[in-house]
């Protein structure tokens, strides 16, 4: 049965859950104060930037400025949808999730029906695991059975890996699916069903005659499969997949992820291999840090997903050429996501799958405990390729081992790469940094290249452009970036403040902005008389994913102004400047207004007549004597 994710699950686990030590998981936290701090889980980093705010439950990095709370570390470091971090969370805090549809009519439309057809998609893909694992054992799964005996794979192994056989039928799947009450568009949907091309009301089993390999996310929910031949045939391809879909994204999904990852730790590492066979032997040889993409297509994802379990990653792919081939395109991708990379070199024409079967676990565990470092390994692949003796050669070697050594994000670590290619060839260690360099540039503009080809229009830091025409007021800016932060930070941590702010002259001029957003929420809050719960409910809105909010809810900025200690001078003193801060706040946001203003009668003035200049210039006079008198203030 499908789960049904209510709010009372949610705050329950909101109630159990404590974000310190959720995040302890992940990273090591240490107290210092009445705060908590850890290496951020994000980025590499040796001292630690990353705050967790146990009041607030929530987390910001002040070097990546990520921030969020605690559904959202969970969902960043699984890998895995906000459903998918309640159900982790639950489990580890022992909550059950009851199953079936309890309030279907909670949300409307559009967005419920959506909910629904992905519950359900995932359970058909659960009970389609199911129905291939029952055909396995039936009378019509005597073939798979016979093929998986005469590859050696052991029942222990068949099931942990959840193997099944589809049927060799049209509609075997179709019909059990079905009598459960599923949708032709579900199955359809789900990637198991294909559509009639000459009928597109009717519909074929995808998989058929094929041993099934589930193939799962990182919480081990089934999310599309891979099907394997059991003869070998000319027409038919050796493995058919399930298609991308909502569910099953091949590009970001590891075969046994689910298994592997915590075993990563243990070993130091974590092994990629080429296919679901291989994944299966190194598992039985008890390399159980072994995961796959499907085939050879190694993505940046992957190498996202396998950096939030582990910082080292060693590759076996094929000894051939292809294997070769994709060993380096791989490389790069890991190095680029800043992991350590090592190579085990397999005999050509074997993979573990092959090693296992001849040599059995000692061979197969023999091989992969030796491993080459990437760059040495790149380097030697290229002295294979080209004439270290001609001088032509040698440039080439340079050329495609600096290539690799440049997408390297750690400057020291290129350097040294470096050192070390000028020693292999003899060759003056200035001209070999030099030519990184220029391979970094290279880069450098390939990834600018691709983030204008991937977000079209948008705008980046390095470049401001003026907005072509004046925009609406209030007037979104960056300069009122820290201005705005510095209100939220005010009047969430001090009542008298945001009563003071509801009053204020500059109230209009809040952004439709995640900051102006927040500090509306906690005036609204303030103005209910529910000012105390306003930064609990900031906590748990999408609001604090935004790294401006977050950073002003993990910590404040005044925190030396609370008012809570001192003398009565003091005090008085501490809240003085805290009024005064306020107020600056007010006449910056005033004063923007007021530029943006003259800046449009400016405008007006180049295309005015005489008289109409008269009464602009009057009214520039007054605004201008204004910003004057804010300025004053405000300094
Ligand atoms: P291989 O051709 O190396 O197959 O493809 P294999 O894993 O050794 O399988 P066996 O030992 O012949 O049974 C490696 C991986 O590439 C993907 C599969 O995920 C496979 O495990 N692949 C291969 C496909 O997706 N489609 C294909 O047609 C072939
Ligand atoms: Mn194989």
């Amino acid at each position: 049965m499908g789960k049904y994710i209510t709010d009372e699950i949610i705050d329950e686990i909101r109630r159990k859950a404590d974000i310190v030590e959720i995040a302890g998981a992940f990273t090591t936290v240490s107290k210092r104060g009445t705060d908590y701090w850890a290496c951020c889980p994000f980025h590499q980093e040796k001292t630690p930037s990353f705050k967790l705010n146990q009041e607030r439950q929530v987390f910001y990095c002040f070097g990546c400025k990520k921030s969020g709370n605690l559904f959202k570390l969970v969902q960043e470091m699984v890998n895995t949808d906000f459903p998918g971090a309640v159900e982790w969370l639950a489990n580890r805090l022992s909550i059950i999730i009851p199953e079936g549809r309890k309030n279907p009519g909670e949300d409307s439309g559009e967005a419920a029906r959506r909910r629904t057809m992905r519950e359900e998609g995932r359970r058909l893909l659960q009970e389609a695991a199911a129905f291939f694992q029952q055909c396995l054992q039936q009378p019509e799964g005597a073939a798979a059975r016979q093929y998986l005996q005469e590859r050696g794979l052991d029942w222990e192994t068949v099931e942990k890996f959840r193997l099944g056989y589809a049927p060799d039928s049209w509609d075997a799947l179709g019909n059990y699916a079905f009598h459960k009450g599923f949708s032709q568009e579900l199955l359809v949907h789900t990637g198991l069903s294909v559509r009639k091309e000459e009928r597109q009301d009717r519909c074929y089993d995808r998989f058929r005659g094929r041993l099934m390999f589930p193939i799962c996310d990182e919480l081990g929910r089934v999310v599309g499969f891979s099907g394997r031949v059991l003869q070998k045939s000319e027409q038919a391809a050796k493995y058919v997949n399930s298609p991308e879909s909502e569910f099953f994204q091949k590009g970001s999904l590891l075969y046994g992820l689910y298994l592997a990852r915590n075993e990563f730790k243990e070993k130091g590492h974590a092994l990629v291999c080429e296919g679901q066979m291989d994944v299966i032997a190194c598992h039985r040889a008890g390399l159980k840090q072994a995961v796959a993409a499907q085939g050879t297509a190694f993505t940046a994802q992957h190498a996202a997903l396998l950096k939030r379990s582990t910082a080292c990653v060693r590759l076996a792919f094929d000894g051939d050429l292809a294997g070769v081939k994709a060993t380096l395109r791989t490389i790069d991708l890991l190095l680029a996501a800043d992991l350590q990379v090592s190579v085990v070199i397999l005999p050509e024409h074997e993979d573990p799958d092959s090693i296992f079967r001849t040599g059995g676990p000692e061979a197969l565990q023999q091989i992969m405990a030796v491993a080459e470092e990437a760059v040495p390994f790149i380097y030697r692949m290229a002295c294979q390729e080209h004439d270290q003796g001609l001088p032509e050669g040698k440039s080439a070697i340079v050329s495609q081992t600096l290539h690799s050594i440049s997408a390297l994000p750690d400057q020291i670590a290129r350097t040294a790469h470096c050192q070390w290619l000028a020693a292999q060839l003899h060759l003056p260690e200035n001209i070999l940094l030099d030519s990184l360099n220029g391979h970094l540039r290279k880069r450098q503009q390939a990834e600018l290249r691709q983030d204008v080809h991937a977000h079209p229009g948008a705008p980046r830091a390095s470049q401001s452009v003026p907005p072509p025409f004046s925009l609406p007021l209030p007037v979104v800016t960056d300069v009122q970036v820290p201005i705005l932060a510095n209100i939220l930070d005010l009047i969430l941590h001090f009542e008298f403040l945001a009563e003071r702010m509801l009053q204020s002259k500059a109230l209009h001029l809040l952004p439709d902005t995640p900051l102006g957003q927040a500090v509306n929420i906690v005036l609204a809050a303030c103005d209910q008389g529910e000012w105390s719960l306003a930064g609990q409910s900031l906590a748990e809105s999408d609001l604090v994913n935004n790294p401006e909010v977050g950073q002003v809810l993990a910590q404040s900025n005044y925190r030396n102004l609370m008012p809570d200690s001192g003398s009565p001078e003091q005090k008085n003193d501490k809240l003085t400047a805290l009024q005064r801060a306020l107020s600056d706040c007010e006449n910056r946001l005033l004063l923007v207004e007021v530029t943006e203003q003259l800046r449009q009668l400016q405008q007006e003035l180049t295309g005015a007549d005489v008289e109409q200049s008269r009464t602009l210039l009057q009214k520039f006079q007054a605004l201008n004597r204004r910003k004057n008198d804010l300025k004053r203030s405000s300094s």
